[in-house]
């Protein structure tokens, strides 16, 4: 595959797999990794993952679809795609509003992504190692505030420079061996895992419901990791195909990019559960918990720490490419084809970025007393975007490509390119029309207290 075009002066992507890798790549990060273990861990388990399965299923694959068919039928950022499609209208907004949450989003994710690239240097200084006390670690990672701003501006800077560039050939081919890298380490990780003495209990948690949790929170929670998990309600994958060519089959993708996106997640709860059940952890202590569990499992196989330091590179990787995608989506609408002017507005925007992210950076030290409704600014922001505006956002995609676009323009677009069975492009449109809005509306009406 030559390049992710997005960034690049070619226009299309050169092949079907490009697309999927990319649009994979920015879907699998920290939301699978990551915020799938500790918010599962913090929602009980079982019940948080069947609804984010039923969620990612039946709401986030058509949603998901809808941007496609805007990027692709469009063929341009998130704003003038809507401006594309519905000229004179108000739906550019909902762009606006999806290149905003970007921002944002890059703004506190990057703050994971710095401690993600410490503990790269943790696993290779020798401060990973049978004994140590992990937790102490972690919240001496996460406290210091020259250390987490430190670590959030190379994380910056090392997303800045591969978009200001264009993501290079390298590293989109890189992501190729990588995936699959981590995704066989995690197998190995799990089979360790769950043949811990006290695992099943662990496998228990993730898989047994405990009908207490099944409530509006709840459901709010799993729906946003849901769209977290997929990157979609945010415009971003309206950007990436945007530079997809007719010739190639969206709903493949779209299955794709869902299933490989479950698989890393339950893979990440099968290793993770059992692992904390069975060494004495507590599944809901937070943004922690796998930088705490995943040590503890590491130096339980043999080679254990130098696979700790080739893992936690591997999830830089799987971390970087998503924040490629939301710096792409920022700076797609802001240059908006004028590739002169890539350079300085990545340089500009991704400085701004930091910035804004510093106060995040501070809410796990320094700053952690500045709360407001009871959250740290890095909570504040975590909520808002990913329980509300991503919904909001999936939502207003999901109305728009179902109700305000031609039927059967939308259906001749999704066919072409694609060999799948006549029934499924009007199954997705029926979803897209009325399940998605209704499950989204009803959610959150029920979270506040509506019904
Ligand atoms: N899905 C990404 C992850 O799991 C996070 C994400 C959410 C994202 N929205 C996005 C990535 C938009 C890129 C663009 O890590």
């Amino acid at each position: 595959m030559k390049t992710s075009a997005s960034t690049s002066a070619s226009t299309s992507w050169s092949s079907r797999i490009g697309f999927i890798l990319s649009a994979a790549g920015s879907a699998i990060g920290l939301g699978a990794i990551w915020k799938f273990p500790y918010t599962a861990g913090t929602n009980g388990g079982a019940v948080f993952f069947m609804l984010f399965l039923l969620f990612t299923v039946l709401i986030g694959l058509p949603v998901l679809l809808a941007e496609f068919y805007i990027g692709r039928k469009s063929g341009k950022n998130a704003v003038d795609a809507f401006r594309t499609l519905a000229p004179g209208s108000q739906w550019p907004w909902v762009g606006r509003m999806g290149v905003a949450a970007c921002f944002v989003l890059l703004s506190f994710y990057s703050v994971v992504g710095g401690w993600v690239l410490n503990y790269v240097v943790h696993a290779f200084s020798g401060a990973v190692h049978p004994g140590a006390d992990f937790g102490a670690l972690f919240g001496a990672t996460i406290a210091s505030p020259a250390n987490a701003l430190a670590y959030q501006a190379i994380f910056m800077l090392l997303t800045v420079a591969v978009v200001q560039g264009g993501i290079a050939e390298g590293i989109e081919k890189a992501n190729r061996y990588l995936m699959p890298a981590l995704f066989i380490l995690f197998l190995v990780l799990a089979v360790r895992s769950l043949t811990l003495p006290g695992a099943m209990k662990g496998v228990e948690f993730l898989l047994k419901p405990d009908w207490r949790y099944l409530n509006p929170q709840t459901m709010l929670i799993a729906l946003g990791q849901a769209f977290f998990a997929l990157s979609i309600g945010v415009s971003a994958m309206i950007t990436y195909a945007a530079y997809l060519g007719r010739d190639q089959d969206v709903f493949r993708a779209g299955n794709s990019v869902m299933w490989l996106n479950l698989l890393i997640s339950l893979l990440a709860g099968l290793v993770i559960f059992p692992a904390v059940f069975a060494l004495g952890f507590e599944p809901g202590q937070g943004p922690g918990l796998i930088f705490v569990v995943l040590p503890a499992v590491f130096m339980q196989i043999p080679f254990g720490r130098l696979l700790f330091g080739v893992f936690m590179v591997l999830v830089s990787f799987a971390t970087l490419t998503s924040a490629f995608a939301m710096l792409e989506t920022v700076i797609a609408s802001s240059i908006r084809d004028n590739q002169g002017k890539r350079r300085s507005h990545t340089w500009l925007i991704g400085t701004a970025i930091f910035i804004v992210g510093i106060p995040s950076a501070l809410s796990f030290g320094a700053w952690k007393e500045l709360t407001f409704f009871g959250k740290t600014v890095f909570d504040l922001w975590d909520y808002l975007i990913t329980a509300w505006i991503m919904p909001v956002g999936a939502l207003c995609i999901a109305l728009f490509t179902g109700w305000c676009q031609q039927k059967t323009d939308v259906l001749q677009h999704m066919r072409e390119g694609s060999s799948a069975a006549s029934a499924l492009p009007a199954l997705w449109l029926a979803a897209l029309r009325y399940l998605a809005p209704l499950a989204i509306l009803l959610v959150f009406a029920n979270t506040l207290g509506w019904i």
